[in-house]
């Protein structure tokens, strides 16, 4: 290669494609010189910086932490990788229980094997592990930590458009489920002062934060008991039947297989004439300018893991029918769009990039590896959504809530 290169070189030298170079060009982590008749020409310094850009994108970080690394912006470098590796561990100790429970599944079906109808095994087969993948996956985004933290910034975002009705009288009993690292808790806690608050959630490990962040809030009172709504109600103790005077759901509905049978489940919770609470979202509702396709598919890879998941990441608008079949009267939903343009920046950051496009920059893995895109098509989109949040982007969302009667 001569001391200058062109794209079509660098690309066959490093194994990127022209299009992947100049989506990172893009991005910022890399640049280019023109030559007088305007194609980039790349010098040693440019080149060497891409072969950087590489070695720390094998370690499987993100464009803009590299990017950061390298123009030395990431104000403290350690604690990034620090975090980094705590996330390979986390992602190492999920690999191994999908094996194990993969393992599992092959081994019992090995064992109860009918021989004699081979068509059938095979169905059974893929059925068993449909079936245990989706118990495995219990929500598509996950339990990482990068994902506890959108949470609680989309929580934080969206506090007034969301909860600046939601409100408990003193002396209420209030079941909170699937309360996660308590993102919603202790904005339920703040607003509902004198309220008994009993928060419940399938992960232990989300429990124990959520906890944590109660307590380190100094709201000590509120009751943290692991079950999974489809379990209940329990035979006794705290989440035995009609226990509750109001029941809040906040974004668990659209990662459940069976919504309709939770809600019923949960109906059974509430004393007579108490009231439920459920705030959803729905992908469906999402707009934008600039629009782009490629970032309309990046949010469709979303929408079909939820789907492959056994979830439902367009609930929002299943609210009102989903909520009158499991025999809730009075039901009333409300839309709550989210309006962002540059005039509102604590938007901008808080709710476009920081939970929407960290949403879906979070499935950009499974969603490569169940073969729905391909990489470079995957971070155009999200290239196109970041785009969004530029001077001149606008973005818009809706979420649902609903309040039904028992
Ligand atoms: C997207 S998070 C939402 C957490 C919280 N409500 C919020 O708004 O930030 C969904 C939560 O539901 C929990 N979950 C999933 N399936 C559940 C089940 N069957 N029973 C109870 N909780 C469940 C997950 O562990 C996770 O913490």
């Amino acid at each position: 290669m001569s001391l200058l290169c062109s794209v079509g070189q660098l690309a066959q030298a490093s194994g990127l494609s022209v299009r992947v170079l100049r989506h990172w060009e893009d991005m910022g982590l890399i640049s280019a010189d023109r030559s007088p008749n305007g194609h980039r020409r790349y010098g040693p310094a440019q080149v060497t910086r891409l072969y950087r850009a590489l070695a720390l994108r094998r370690t499987g970080l993100g464009l803009s932490r590299i990017t950061a690394l390298l123009d030395e912006q990431d104000p403290d470098p350690a604690v990034t990788l620090r975090a980094h590796v705590e996330q390979l561990d986390q992602d190492l100790r999920r690999g191994g229980e999908l094996r194990n429970r993969l393992a599992a599944v092959l081994a019992s079906l090995e064992e109860n094997q009918d021989t004699e109808d081979a068509e059938a095994g095979k169905v059974q087969l893929l059925k068993k592990v449909i079936e245990s993948m989706t118990m495995f996956e219990q929500y598509v985004h996950g339990y990482h930590s990068q994902e506890n933290q959108r949470l609680q910034d989309q929580a934080g975002t969206l506090v007034e458009l969301l909860h600046g009705d939601t409100g408990f009288p003193p002396g209420t009993s209030v079941l909170e489920i699937g309360c996660g690292v308590g993102a919603q808790t202790l904005t339920l806690a703040e607003r509902s002062p004198g309220a008994a608050l009993t928060c419940v959630d399938i992960s232990p490990e989300s429990l124990d934060q959520a906890r944590r962040r109660a307590i380190a809030a100094g709201f000590e009172g509120i009751t943290f008991v692991q079950a999974d709504v489809f379990d209940l109600p329990a035979a006794h103790g705290p989440l035995s039947a009609g226990r509750f005077d109001h029941v809040f759901v906040c974004f668990l509905l659209e990662h459940l297989a069976d919504p309709a049978t939770a809600l019923v489940k949960l109906r059974a919770m509430l004393k007579p004439g108490g009231t439920i609470t459920v705030i959803e979202g729905d992908h469906g509702s999402t707009y934008f300018h600039p629009d782009s396709q490629a970032a309309r598919k990046a949010i469709a890879c979303q929408v079909s893991l939820q789907c492959l998941a056994g979830g439902d990441a367009l609930i929002g608008r299943r609210l009102y029918p989903l909520l009158i079949r499991a025999g809730y009267r009075d039901v009333f939903v409300s839309p709550r769009q989210v309006y962002v343009d540059a005039s509102r920046p604590g938007l901008v950051d808080g709710f476009t990039h920081k939970t929407f496009i960290a949403m879906i920059d979070g499935v950009r893995q499974p969603a490569l590896a169940a073969g729905l895109i391909d990489a470079q098509r995957f971070d155009e989109g999200i290239h196109d959504l970041l785009r969004t949040t530029e001077p001149d982007g606008v973005f818009c969302y809706t979420f649902f809530k609903a309040v039904g009667t028992h």
